[in-house]
């Protein structure tokens, strides 16, 4: 199986065709859910676009804050040429383990199709898989969503995206997957692909402390101080695609 989780396989990929190309599943497919949870005037980012349509259509319906991100710079070049001059649509090489580029809690909506797949079925990449998970929560304002769209199962992506460090809330989504050709019939089992909706949660106000006589005046701890600091840091393409995407789906069964 490819390393799915090497650049140098996706630059290799990309050098080969940098033609729009969708993972799962495309525009016309997901644009109803997604139009469930995000707004035109919100802040995007899209982890692991690759050749993905699915930005520059957004942006088409009105949507004009949008960022994405690719560690190919090969994708990212062959993005920046397709859609340069398009206001409110940037493309930006980064690996989504570390966008320092980006402020924290900045975004209201991270989006993901098969980033996050490419480094769980790569070669045992989890920890980057976890990596990811983190600067996505870094990025996302309070009550802001993460949207993984994936071929994992529930039972296969719940122990990544229900970690208690990052306290997310998720609903699960089953979205039906696309009959692509002969080449990739249905099967028993695996008729679905998924999107997982995450909810970063919003930290209560810590109560507040009577100030007893005194305290305040001679260095006692002020209201919230503490308390309030930061808490610790802690694929549809008609053709073969198909096929590889099922391929992710055998490799993770062999490994996980
Ligand atoms: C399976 S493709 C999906 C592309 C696109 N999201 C789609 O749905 O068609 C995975 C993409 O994730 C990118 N990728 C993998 N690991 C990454 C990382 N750590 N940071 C940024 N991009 C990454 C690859 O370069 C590739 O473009």
């Amino acid at each position: 199986m490819p390393n799915y989780g090497s650049v140098d396989y996706w630059n290799d990929r990309y050098t080969q065709s940098s033609e729009p190309f969708e993972w799962y599943q495309d525009y016309t497919a997901i644009s109803t859910v997604l139009g469930e949870f995000i707004q035109p005037e919100q802040k995007i980012l899209f982890i692991g676009c690759g050749t993905s349509v699915i930005p520059s259509e957004l942006n088409k319906a009105g949507f004009t804050d949008i960022d994405c991100v690719d560690f190919s710079e090969v994708a990212i070049a062959a993005m920046q040429e397709r859609y340069e001059g398009l206001e409110g649509l940037r493309f930006t090489v980064g690996d989504a383990t570390s966008l320092s580029n980006f402020e924290a809690e900045s975004f209201d909506v991270i989006i993901d199709k098969a980033c996050l797949d490419a480094q769980i079925c790569g070669h045992l990449e989890k920890d980057i898989a976890n990596a990811i998970l983190t600067e996505v929560n870094r990025l996302l304002k309070p009550g802001a969503i993460f949207l993984e769209i994936t071929y994992g199962e529930p039972e296969r992506r719940h122990p990544y995206l229900e970690r208690s460090d990052l306290g997310w809330t998720i609903e699960d989504r089953p979205l039906p997957r696309p009959v692509v050709t002969t080449e990739t019939p249905a099967v028993e089992g695996r008729e679905n692909h998924f999107l997982y909706i995450c909810t970063k949660p919003i930290p209560e106000e810590a109560p507040e402390e009577e100030v007893k006589e005194g305290e305040a005046e001679d260095g006692g701890e002020k209201e919230g101080s503490g308390e309030q600091d930061e808490a610790e840091p802690t694929e549809v393409q008609e053709g073969d695609e198909g096929a590889a995407a099922e391929e992710q789906g055998e490799g993770e069964e062999q490994t996980e």
